[in-house]
C-alpha cells in the first residue's frame, strides 16, 4: 500500500478548503492550488477563521491551529503539486476544465501518485480514462461542510486497482473519517438516494399534498432527519440540484431523477437557495 505523506489539492472552494483544512489538522503537508490569487485568499481566509472556532470552542489548542496552518502551502502554480502522493481535484463541476488539471497532473506527478476527483455527478472513468494512469485514478467524495462530516465514499472506477482503493480507505481514516466503498455510477450511493427523495419533495409541494413548512417538519419530527427536504435543498443550492438531476436522469433515464418543472422554474429565476438569498425560504 502506498505511503501519503504530502496531499495536494485543487480548488480552495467550498470543498476545496475543507479538504485542506482537515488534511492538514491529520498532520499531513497540504499544497493548495488555485487558478488565482483571490479565491485562494479567501480559501485561506475560510480555513483561518474556521480553526479560529474550533480554538474558540476549545476543540484545537491555539498551538495546533498554527501548526496545521503552517502544513498548508497556498500556491496558484500547479507545478508546485509535483511531489504529492495523492491529489484531490476540488474544482468547478465542469468535464472539460477537469480533463485538462488531470492531464496537467498526469504528466507533472510521480507514477506512484493517485489523482482523486471530488465530483459529485461526473463519470470518474470518463477522467481517468483521459490519464496514462487510469488504475491509479479515483474518486474521493467528501460532505459539505468537510471539516464536521464524517463520511467520505470512495468511488472505485472499472480500472481503479485494489492497492488504490485500500491507500485511500486508510488515507481516509487518517483524516478522521469514515469511508464507504461505492461504484463509479452516477450519484455514488449518498446521492442515488437523495436525489429522487428531494425531488420527490418538490413534487409533492407542487401536487400540493402538503406547504413546505408542513413537508419540512414532517420529515424532520417523522423520520428525525436533520433538516427537512426544503432546508436540504436551499442549502445545497437549487442550481447544483438541478445539474446533478440532469446527469443522473440522463445515465439511468428514471422518472424519479426527472427534475420537476418547479425546480426548473426557480433555477431559471435566479431562486438557487441559501447562497442567493432566495430559494424556497428567504434569506435576506
Ligand atoms: P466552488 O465553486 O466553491 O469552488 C471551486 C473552486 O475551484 C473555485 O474557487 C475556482 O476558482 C477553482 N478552480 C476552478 N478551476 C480551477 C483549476 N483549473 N485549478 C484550480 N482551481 C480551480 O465549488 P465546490 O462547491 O467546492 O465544488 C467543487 C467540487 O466538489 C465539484 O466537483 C463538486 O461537484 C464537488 N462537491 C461539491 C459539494 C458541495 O456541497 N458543494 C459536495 C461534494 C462534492
Amino acid at each position: 500500500m502506498a505511503e501519503i505523506r504530502t496531499v495536494g489539492v485543487c480548488g480552495a472552494g467550498l470543498m476545496g478548503n475543507g479538504i485542506a483544512q482537515t488534511a492538514a489538522a491529520a498532520g499531513f503537508n497540504v499544497v493548495l492550488m488555485e487558478v488565482a490569487d483571490e479565491p485562494l485568499r479567501r480559501g485561506m481566509s475560510t480555513i483561518t477563521k474556521s480553526l479560529d472556532k474550533f480554538v474558540e470552542k476549545a476543540k484545537l489548542s491555539q498551538a495546533d491551529r498554527d501548526a496545521t496552518l503552517a502544513r498548508i502551502k497556498p500556491t496558484t502554480n500547479v507545478s508546485d503539486l509535483k511531489d504529492c502522493d495523492v491529489v484531490i481535484e476540488a474544482i468547478v463541476e465542469n468535464v472539460d476544465v477537469k480533463t485538462k488539471l488531470f492531464q496537467q497532473l498526469d504528466a507533472l506527478l510521480a507514477p506512484h501518485a493517485i489523482i482523486c476527483t471530488n465530483t459529485s455527478s461526473l463519470c470518474v472513468m470518463e477522467l481517468a480514462a483521459k490519464t496514462k494512469r487510469p488504475n491509479r485514478v479515483a474518486g474521493l467524495h467528501f460532505f459539505n461542510p468537510v471539516p464536521i462530516m464524517k463520511l467520505v465514499e470512495v468511488v472505485k472506477t472499472i480500472a481503479t486497482t485494489q492497492d488504490v482503493t485500500d491507500t485511500l480507505f486508510a488515507f481516509a481514516r487518517k483524516l478522521g473519517k469514515e469511508p464507504v466503498l461505492a461504484q463509479d455510477t452516477p450519484g455514488f450511493i449518498v446521492n442515488r438516494l437523495l436525489i429522487p427523495y428531494l425531488l420527490d419533495a418538490i413534487r409533492c409541494l407542487e401536487k400540493g399534498i402538503g406547504t413546505k413548512e408542513d413537508i419540512d417538519s414532517a420529515m424532520k419530527l417523522g423520520c428525525g432527519y436533520p433538516m427537512g427536504p426544503f432546508e436540504l435543498l436551499d442549502f445545497v443550492g437549487l442550481d447544483t440540484m438541478y445539474y446533478i438531476a440532469q446527469i443522473m436522469f440522463d445515465e439511468f433515464k428514471d422518472p424519479a431523477m426527472a427534475a420537476p418543472p418547479l425546480l426548473k422554474r426557480m433555477v431559471l429565476a435566479g431562486y438557487y437557495g441559501r447562497k442567493s438569498g432566495k430559494g424556497f425560504y428567504d434569506y435576506a
